[in-house]
């Protein structure tokens, strides 16, 4: 929706990047092995004239789904969500959309201060292209504990 309110776009990486006190996070994290972001939308990096930051993508599918590669998601994605944490005020909401089919999620919230509040299970079943309809989606609603 069109909005008179101010936005304000940080192009950085969400381990460390500075991040005013804000009220709530909605977010679809990148999964482990599963997309090189850079490459897919190589064309709106090139027509905006953004910084390659490839090396910093958490997950990346160039990097693989090996165990190593999970281990490296779950620090990576904890510390995103660690840098959310410092930053969301007393009883902020984060509602983090995912596919979390290595279940490398179901600790994170307790390991960086968050209760899990819900786990709304979507069934995603108007994608387009012809895929079928049986693919669901977590998703899960933390509270700052
Ligand atoms: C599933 S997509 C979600 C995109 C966004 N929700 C949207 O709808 O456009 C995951 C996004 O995380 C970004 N990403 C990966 N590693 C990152 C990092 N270290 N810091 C910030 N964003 C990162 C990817 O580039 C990708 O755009």
């Amino acid at each position: 929706m069109r909005t008179e309110s101010p936005v304000t776009v940080i192009c950085g990486d969400s381990r460390k990047v500075k991040l005013p006190k804000f009220d709530a996070v909605v977010t679809s994290p990148p999964y482990v092995g599963l997309i090189d972001y850079h490459e897919q939308h190589r064309y709106a990096y090139e027509l905006l004239g953004l910084p390659d930051k490839k090396d910093l993508e958490i997950g990346a599918a160039s990097n693989g789904n090996s165990k190593k590669a999970r281990a490296d998601y779950v620090k990576g994605i904890g510390e995103a969500f660690a840098n959310v944490r410092n930053n969301i005020k007393d009883n902020g909401v984060v509602v983090v959309v995912v596919h979390d089919k290595d279940k490398l999620f179901l600790d994170m919230a307790s390991n960086i201060g968050f209760k899990t509040e819900e786990v709304l299970v979507r069934n995603v079943n108007r994608r387009t292209g012809r895929r079928g309809s049986d693919f669901f989606e977590q998703i899960l609603i933390w509270r700052a504990a």
